[in-house]
């Protein structure tokens, strides 16, 4: 990749640019929590975005993007969005920059990846921590500290692209490191690396290849949900910051002023926020009975309290069961997209060939395997 990615850099600006690279993420556990001031369990993974960059002495950011073909422009500042959806992620970056004080001047860039769109890796995260780790790093003098890049990434998402997300796809893209997923508290920002290296397992995503239209929405629905009920919690309880923070009795407390909906997606939240710190005190133990018992669990509270999931999904949890896989679950913000399961080695030819001949045999089309690797996240190459 960074060969192509050069070549072109060359062909089109007539010399190198500098290598940034970021990656795609997975999420062992915790899924919903993190916009609910939850925590939540990421690591980077070897799928990622790279891009040459190099600032050119001009105002105007000139991007090639090489795995779509396409070339767009725009002024540094100017308020005019691009029309097309990749730039725009870059665009808000830049933006997002700006708004906090920092500098950005014009740049050439070029750029692929090879996280699958629509997966729930992450793509977009991977492309808003590559260039704001590389625009802190040529015009800020990494000046910008890294959870405040994840932040200038999040806020992409909610000022440019419709997409109230939380900070944990940013987060871990930027923070990733080899080996280890990364335990973050997403309401104070502290984070502690676990090193996971499940002996006798593997980690293997299992990609649906759907998206269901009308996922951000959805997504932003949740969302709203979780802040009506954690304001009607507030009300009994005013130190419920978010809704992370309730006791479960506390949901009990409010069952009837707020709608059965909401009251679900809460009760789903509340649970998810605990299974996460249980998932951790379970690997400190080498407990991955109890890990996959807590993936199973998150994936029921996904399918039937926060409706997230779909037939395609609740199709392959049920396989993995059936095949007795340790744990399994839709990971990320649901609608489509990967499982990710956590199988013992000597069980992982039968159920990934089973997954593929079952989920072909229902659905008409093959699901795609990812077999992935904990790795780093942004990075100056
Ligand atoms: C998406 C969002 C994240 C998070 C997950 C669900 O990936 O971008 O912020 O909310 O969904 O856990």
């Amino acid at each position: 990749m960074k060969a192509k990615i050069q070549e072109k850099f060359e062909a089109l600006f007539g010399e190198e640019g500098i290598l940034y690279a970021s990656a795609g993420r997975i999420n062992l556990i915790g899924e919903h929590t993190d916009y609910n001031g939850g925590y939540v369990f990421p690591g980077a993974i070897n799928f990622g975005i790279m891009a040459a960059i190099k600032p050119n002495g001009t105002n105007t950011v000139k991007l090639f993007a090489l795995d779509m073909d396409e070339y767009v422009e725009f002024e540094v500042g100017s308020e005019e969005l691009p029309s097309k959806h990749w730039p725009k992620y870059i665009f808000g970056v830049c933006h997002e920059i700006l708004k906090r004080g920092g500098k950005v001047e014009g740049f050439n860039a070029v750029f692929a990846g090879d996280v699958p769109h629509g997966a729930g890796l992450s793509s977009s995260a991977a492309l808003e921590s590559t260039f704001a780790y590389a625009l802190n790093d040529l015009f800020n003098n990494n000046s910008i500290e890294k959870y405040e890049l994840a932040k200038i990434g999040q806020s992409t998402e909610h000022n440019y692209c419709g997409v109230k997300c939380g900070i944990m796809d940013q987060f871990a893209s930027l923070f990733g490191k080899e080996g280890s997923l990364i335990r973050l508290n997403c309401k104070t920002g502290e984070y502690k690396y676990f090193p996971f290296h499940p002996k006798g397992y593997k980690l293997v995503l299992i990609d649906t290849c759907v998206k269901h239209l009308l996922a951000d929405s959805a997504y932003n629905k949740r969302r709203e949900s979780c802040e009506r009920a954690a304001a009607a919690i507030r009300k009994n309880h005013p130190e419920v910051d978010f809704l992370s923070d309730a006791k479960r009795l506390w949901l009990d407390e409010v069952r009837g002023e707020i709608t059965e909906e909401d009251f679900i997606r809460a009760e789903y939240v509340i649970g998810e926020v605990q299974r996460v710190l249980d998932v951790c005190d379970a690997l400190e133990r080498d407990d991955y009975e109890t890990v996959g018992e807590m993936m199973y669990q998150t994936h029921f509270g996904l399918s039937h309290l926060y409706e997230v999931s779909c037939e395609e999904l609740d199709f392959l949890n049920k396989l993995a069961r059936k095949c007795e896989v340790t744990g399994s679950r839709v990971m990320g913000g649901g609608f489509g997209g990967c499982t990710i399961n956590l199988v013992k080695e000597d069980l992982y030819d039968h159920f990934v060939e089973t997954a593929v001949e079952k989920f072909t045999e229902k659905f008409g089309h093959a699901p795609k395997i990812y077999d992935v690797v904990i790795s780093d996240g942004a990075r100056k190459l």
